[in-house]
């Protein structure tokens, strides 16, 4: 006789699946990495020897997967504008056997919620034996790849146990700005000294909390718009880019709707033939320098018979847009943006009747190259 408890199934709570609890939590992990890593006067609390490696780097290196790496993406800009140090982000899988030329100093930072992706820690195996100092950013303590790097921050996620990565993407997020702002500062850098990280957080916080809050109208966006599609596009450019990328992720993995985030200047090169009537068509437009870029691609794929729907925040909205964020610092909109789009692939999964957690061929850690 064997009776399987599944321990994590009980803190599921009265939620129907994780994603949707996970979701739900990433106000209080906004709250909770702001409690951890900064201190009363919004002053980043980050060890002393990590900020001295990354200072004595003239180049960071972000390896990640999949949704880590779409955060790795958002990272790269905060390194680059809070502290002015370039920054590239790479594929694990690819960074593993096709290194590129590496500059004089590298810092590597890894972003892992799992820390055990084996496409990752073939490349932190690649870097130990190289010498080269880095940093695991993971939800998971003890995990490998933190024990293997040079150090290690926490992203105080609290487990996440549904396959697609929702908390620890903001998470990630969350904390590479904090880092960021932190190195920044130490560099002397007043863009850094100019970021109020602990403010922008706690109206990040109170942000996601409105958008949690109207599930109904992600339900009835999914229902109208998704259900029955085969494909599905997310556009955007910059930051607004890194999140359709991260979007259409979420929609393929739980929906199996066929999405692509794509920079929306490059549609006209080729992928607009692909829209057709009732294709949807996801705009987010959070950034002012390119906002009107964005809207005017949108208007070129409605002429073709898509189907368009946007997420705008606030200062930028205009009449008629379909889904309205509060205003945060321009740097930090992927973590309000990136919301409705966890949702609306949420409920696709959902109104299919499929198991949202567990979607098919999936696993939550790779632990295979
Ligand atoms: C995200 O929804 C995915 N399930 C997947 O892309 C994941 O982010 C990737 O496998 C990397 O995992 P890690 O963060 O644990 O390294």
């Amino acid at each position: 006789f064997h009776v399987d408890i599944d321990a994590a199934q009980a803190d599921k709570g009265t939620y129907p699946f994780y994603m949707l609890k996970e979701i739900d939590e990433q106000p209080n992990v906004m709250r909770k990495l702001s409690q951890v890593y900064l201190n009363d006067n919004g002053q980043p609390v980050i060890n002393q020897d990590l900020l001295d490696a990354l200072k004595a780097a003239d180049r960071l290196y972000i390896v990640a997967a999949g949704t880590s790496y779409h955060a790795g993406l958002v990272g790269a800009k905060l390194f680059e504008s809070l502290a002015n140090v370039p920054t590239e982000v790479h594929v694990s899988s690819e960074f593993a056997y096709n290194q590129p030329l590496l500059s004089a100093h590298p810092f590597f930072i890894f972003l892992t919620q799992s820390g055990e992706t084996a496409d990752s820690r073939e490349v932190l195996l690649n870097v130990n034996e190289q010498k080269f100092p880095s940093l695991t950013i993971t939800n998971v303590p003890n995990s490998t790849l933190s024990r293997e790097a040079t150090y290690t921050l926490l992203l105080h996620a609290g487990p996440e146990i549904a396959v697609a990565s929702t908390k620890a993407y903001t998470a990630q997020i969350a904390l590479e700005a904090i880092l960021a702002k932190a190195l920044g500062e130490a560099v002397g850098q007043s863009a850094a000294r100019d970021f109020d990280v602990k403010q922008q957080l706690a109206l990040v916080a109170n942000g996601m909390q409105a958008l949690v809050d109207e599930k109904d109208d992600f339900d009835a966006i999914a229902k109208a718009d998704l259900l029955h599609t085969p494909n599905a596009f997310y556009i955007g450019r910059g930051l607004d880019y890194a999140v359709s990328l991260e979007t259409a992720l979420k929609l393929k993995e739980i929906s199996y709707v066929q999405a692509e985030g794509f920079a929306s200047g490059e549609l006209k090169h080729g992928t607009i033939a692909l829209i057709e009537k009732d294709t949807p068509v996801i705009g987010i437009i959070t950034q002012a320098n390119t906002a009107a870029l964005t809207r005017s691609n949108l208007q070129e794929v409605a002429a073709r018979g898509a189907k368009t729907i946007t997420i705008v925040t606030n200062n930028l909205a205009q009449d008629g847009d379909t889904i309205v964020l509060p205003a945060v610092d321009e740097r930090l909109t992927a973590l309000l943006s990136v919301v409705p789009g966890q949702l609306l692939a949420y409920y696709t999964s959902l109104n299919k009747g499929l198991d949202v957690d567990k979607p098919r061929n999936l696993a939550k850690s790779v632990t295979v190259e």
